[in-house]
């Protein structure tokens, strides 16, 4: 009898033992910059989500834009024993000295959608092709205002994303050397003189911003009822919003061509009426499963996948990098592209 106890006994720490190895899964912390944009909560739900699924514990926290909040989440982190971060960062440059205490914990990081800049400690990184982001929105406007063809002058402005942002470099490069040559020979006129980037950048993404920018712009430029604005090279659907509202404050009922990216779905609904022209789309679940591959990739101990060794230099090396593809989306493609995927039900862009 004691001796069937005794083993009794064994069996049920033995599978107590076992229990608490199938609960102890793997914490992976995964932070993102706010949750005043739509796509940060879309990020955040699909690594959450594809995480667990595939048998990972997750800290998933959103920071509000302010880079403090995101250097103290991630110390957070480090301290409740994550054993992979992901971070889509604010500020890409400020990340240094927090990442070097991931490094001393042996805590790998890969650095999502935004490149983190200025350190060694970031092991991979994973976005989509930003470049390629900005080579849709410029192609679009050479193709609508029939650049190609010698057509023109046209008046152009430029709206670009957050210069603290790896990414808006990107994109605006993308766009810029397609439509740059047309500035140079004069079929693109740009009224306000802005194009640097420094001068046509929009701290946080903001839509206010953007909005405030423009405002000024149409005042100053375009109040005369004459002057026509053809095309407004925008970087992304927050700061495109920005300038749909602007437009719409100043009585405007004719609108010029708008880029876009992400397709957000207030967007989407003034792609189907016509207000804005174009969006990129950024297939969320895409990068979040490339994401997690990485990540299962990292904690057994293997490469994880990449595509791509030369492109992502942060100022002290290449970050080895997976690039997602973007895809155009207008009025003519979005059933396709976010409802037949599932991506958006007809009621969430207010068909
Ligand atoms: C992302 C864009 C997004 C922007 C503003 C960029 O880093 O790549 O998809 O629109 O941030 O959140």
């Amino acid at each position: 009898m004691k001796r069937f106890l005794a083993i009794l006994m064994v069996t049920v720490l033995a599978l107590a033992g076992l229990a608490t190895s199938a609960l102890a899964a793997d914490r992976v912390g995964v932070l993102m910059p706010t949750q005043s944009l739509q796509r940060w909560n879309q990020d955040g739900d699909n690594m959450k989500s594809q995480l667990e699924t595939a048998g990972y514990e997750v800290d998933l926290q959103y920071a509000d834009n302010k880079v403090d909040v995101q250097v103290s989440q991630i110390e957070n982190m480090l301290l409740g024993g994550v054993k992979v971060l992901v971070i889509a960062s604010i500020d890409g440059g400020s990340l240094g000295t927090v990442l070097a205490a991931a490094k001393d914990m042996s805590v790998p990081v890969i650095a999502y959608d935004r490149l983190i800049t200025g350190t060694e400690f970031v092991d991979y990184y994973a976005t989509f092709d930003n470049y390629r982001v900005g080579q849709l929105q410029g192609s679009f406007i050479e193709e609508k205002l029939g650049l190609k063809d010698g057509n023109g002058p046209f008046n152009l402005e430029i709206v670009a994303g957050s210069p603290d942002d790896n990414n808006a470099l990107f994109f605006y490069n993308g766009a810029m050397d397609l439509l740059k040559p047309y500035i140079e020979n004069g079929q693109l006129v740009v009224p306000s003189g802005q194009t640097e980037l420094a001068q046509v950048g929009t701290l946080a993404w903001s839509t206010d911003t953007a909005q405030a920018r423009f405002d000024n712009i149409i005042a100053a430029n375009y109040a005369d009822g004459s002057t026509k604005l053809d095309a407004v090279l925008c970087s992304n659907d927050s700061t495109a919003l920005g300038v749909i509202n602007a437009l719409t404050n100043a009585g405007f009922t004719e609108y010029p061509i708008i880029t876009g990216q992400d397709c957000d779905k207030p967007n989407m609904q003034h792609i189907i009426s016509g207000v804005q022209s174009m969006s990129v789309f950024k297939d969320t679940r895409t990068l979040a499963s490339k994401v997690v591959s990485m990540v299962e990739a990292l904690l057994k101990g293997s490469d994880p996948e990449i595509n791509d060794t030369t492109t992502y230099n942060n100022g002290v090396k290449v970050v080895p990098s997976y690039l997602c593809e973007p895809v155009f989306g207008d009025a003519s493609n979005y059933k396709e592209l976010l409802i037949d995927s599932g991506y958006y039900t007809l009621e969430d862009i207010g068909q």
